[in-house]
């Protein structure tokens, strides 16, 4: 473990070893430091070859430590030492080069690479910058240009864009052996990295990577701050521009929004099948049957194409056959030329998915997935014919996004067999799997359901069954609250303006328009039996569908899209508006950006709560990455349950309390607020 070093004559070899990723943490810095000296003592030397036990050279420093205060020995002094060595180190990265990796990388002074290693600075993406140099020996390597692409928004290149642009020397299948045997005279005698000349200033380039880095990484601080430490590799001397580096790094670690960046990153890595469900062995996927060719259900095929060996895309009949292969091959074509997908690749999954009418071309399938129309009488009907048609162990999914899965569990002669996979749309690009453990659901489905999360490398989040589950729950209650607010005195773009502000990439009108607002209306009429009557409803969504205004699909919803252009604001929308709070009686009032953000916001985090406190989701964690990654919510703030914790429970109950002086039932305050305030508790720290 840790470092361990050797000699083979004129070579000596140091190893970094801390599975799974070698990050560089206490040990690691400890072990370089004693590899140092090490090497400063024997005579004889030629070369020093640094490399990774494992699958890679180094995924950066340990995360972990960034939240206790920094441990010596520091990696920039290491780097320093490693530099000023009179025997020349020789990188071999293989796998990753990342962060601290890269650092350590840069410090040698030649550097070699395997073939398919990612070399990078990532460090804006977890909301810091880098701490050891790269801001420094990188520009002075690669250009202030190369290097600010690197930083600035945290992109890896491959080993080949590496030798290109001069961050390696060569690249060879076995880098460690290759690091042993070629010729250091062919390049020169080299100084160290940090003595190459600074690099030329280019205010362009600088202006560039800043509109860049803002368009990406929308209203976060640290890819601005990097940015502006590799501008100042043209200006100052090493040694004080690595101050400043370090000095920035110790406390942009400290701060909020690198706090939040570090929780998603490590709840992301814990989303995995739960310990009580790991023996389980899970069905096979090679061949996988999808019920419903439409943009859903074509999309959820393709994205199963890339790991399995057949798959049957079901319709109706022969008309939807057609549209599903048209659903199909657009989904095809664009990644194609997206160049996610090569030819071969693109032809090849197409041939794997089989558009049919007929059940019985699915005989074969372990899996079946319905992604057909929302509706319980249709979904019964489906299930019906899976059941008939597909062995008997064949795991049954619905991708229902509100309905009762225990209720379509119950025409099923074994309804352990059905599980909920809720994919999100597109289906073949979010990250998000919600899977839907339904009353009778067996361990073996809910192990597939995961099984296929890891093999199309989803995040899989575990929801239980309620009206939505996790995600969608939210979002009814978040988009009840800015009705509400809409017909009390604001308007749609006032709404999302606000919430842009707050970290999204669009509001809720803006969204809605986006996915259509049939949907949810289709919703609003199926849960009108069942709504308490003394509930505020806000009319105006349902006019909007029965004027035709569903969206960007017909041109005009919230907003208006002329050409397919847009959006633009539609004054209509405010005419309406006020002629719906005249009908409704509404005194209309005046509500800031802040006050809608807080009432938004604080809907949404009470349902949250509800949902943890019933059981629904296991855990705050998992709501974060739910409203991370499948809703929108700015992943620098956290997720919902995150930022929730900021506020804490106490100041939330207060502002609850107060909002129920208007309308006590919206605003009621859920159970698990009060427990957290009443037992001292974070959200994070509730188990049921
Ligand atoms: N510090 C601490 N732990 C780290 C880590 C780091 N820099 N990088 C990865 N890990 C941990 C993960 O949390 C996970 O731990 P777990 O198994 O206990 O959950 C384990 O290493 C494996 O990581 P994972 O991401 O699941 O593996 P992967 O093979 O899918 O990806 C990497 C490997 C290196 C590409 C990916 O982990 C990564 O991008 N790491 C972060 C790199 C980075 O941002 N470095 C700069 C830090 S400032």
């Amino acid at each position: 473990m840790a470092v361990t070093f050797s000699r083979d004559e004129q070579i000596a070899f140091v190893e970094i070893d801390n599975a799974p990723v070698n990050a560089i943490g206490v040990a690691i810095r400890q072990g370089l430091l004693e590899a140092i000296d090490w090497i400063e003592g024997q005579g004889g030397l030629e070369r020093v070859v640094l490399f990774g036990k494992g699958r890679v050279f180094a995924a950066g420093a340990d995360v972990k430590e960034f939240d206790v205060a920094p441990i010596e020995p520091h990696l920039p002094d290491i780097l320093s030492r490693i530099e000023a060595c009179e025997i020349p180190w020789i990188g071999a990265a293989h796998g990753v080069a990342l962060g601290a990796g890269l650092e350590l990388f840069l410090a040698c002074r030649y550097r070699i690479s395997a073939p398919g290693t990612q070399l990078g600075s990532p460090e804006v993406i977890l909301g810091v910058v880098p701490g050891a140099g790269a801001t420094q020996r990188l520009p002075r390597l690669v250009g202030l240009e190369q290097a600010l692409k690197m930083i600035s928004i945290g992109k890896p290149v491959s080993a080949r864009e590496a030798l290109e642009n001069g961050l390696v020397d060569e690249v060879a299948e076995d880098a460690v052996s290759h690091a042993q045997t070629f010729d250091l005279a062919k390049f020169g005698k080299r100084v160290a990295v940090s003595r190459l000349p600074n690099p030329e200033a280019n205010v362009e380039a600088i202006k560039f990577a800043r509109s860049a880095a803002a368009k990406r990484l929308k209203n976060q601080t640290a890819p601005q701050k990097a940015i502006d430490l590799v501008e100042l590799a043209t200006e100052l001397p090493f040694e004080e521009a690595m101050k400043r580096e370090r000095d920035c790094f110790l406390q942009i670690r400290e701060g909020a929004e690198a706090k939040a960046l570090r929780h998603i990153f490590f709840a992301e890595r814990g989303a995995r099948i739960p310990k009580w469900l790991g023996k389980t062995e899970s069905e096979q996927l090679a061949s996988v049957v999808i019920v419903g060719g439409g943009t859903m259900g074509a999309a959820i095929a393709y994205a199963i194409s890339a790991i399995a060996k057949k798959i049957t895309l079901i319709e109706t009949d022969e008309d939807g056959v057609l549209r599903a292969n048209e659903n199909v091959n657009r989904i095809v074509q664009a990644s194609l030329k997206r160049g996610l997908i090569s030819k071969s690749q693109a032809e090849q999954r197409s041939s794997i998915i089989q558009a049919t009418a007929d059940y019985s071309k699915a005989g074969d399938a372990n899996l079946a997935i319905e992604a057909a129309f929302e509706s319980m009488e249709v979904k019964k009907t489906v299930f019906l014919a899976l059941e008939k048609a597909l062995p008997k162990q064949a795991i049954l999914a619905t991708n229902t996004s509100y309905l009762d899965i225990d209720k379509i569990a119950e025409i099923l002669k074994n309804p352990s067999r059905l599980v909920g996979l809720h994919f999100f749309a597109p289906a073949h690009i979010m990250k998000l799997l919600e899977i839907v453990r339904g009353e009778k659901t067996s361990d073996v489905a809910l192990a597939t359901g995961y099984d296929l999360a890891r093999k199309l490398g989803k995040i899989p989040v575990l929801a239980g069954v309620c009206d939505g589950f996790i995600g969608n729950r939210i979002l009814a209650r978040y988009r009840e609250a800015a009705d509400i607010l809409l017909m009390d005195g604001t308007n749609p773009w006032e709404l999302d303006e606000a919430m842009v502000e707050f970290g999204y990439a669009m509001g809720p009108y803006e969204a809605q328009d986006l996915s259509g607002l049939d949907i949810a209306f289709a919703n609003r009429k199926r849960l009108a039996p069942m709504r308490d009557p003394n509930r505020r409803y806000i009319l105006i969504s349902d006019r909007m569908v029965e004027e035709g205004r569903l969206g960007r699909k017909t041109g005009v919803g919230w907003y208006r899209y002329p050409g397919g252009s847009g959006p633009v604001i539609d004054p209509l929308i405010e005419d309406l508006i006020r002629e719906e709070a005249y009908f409704a009686k509404v005194e209309r009032g005046e509500y800031d950006a802040p006050e809608i953000k807080r009432r938004l916001l604080l809907a949404m985090i009470n349902e949250a709560a509800e949902i943890l406190h019933e059981g629904i989701a296991q855990s705050a964690s998992d709501i974060d990455l739910v409203t991370v990654s499948g809703y929108g919510f700015p992943r620098w703030r956290g997720g919902l349950m995150h930022y929730a914790d900021q506020l804490g429970a106490s100041a939330i109950l207060k502002q609850l309390e107060e909002l129920s002086d208007e309308d006590p039932l919206m605003w009621k305050p859920s159970s698990l607020i009060i427990k957290c305030v009443n037992e001292g508790i974070r959200f994070s720290e509730y188990q049921k």
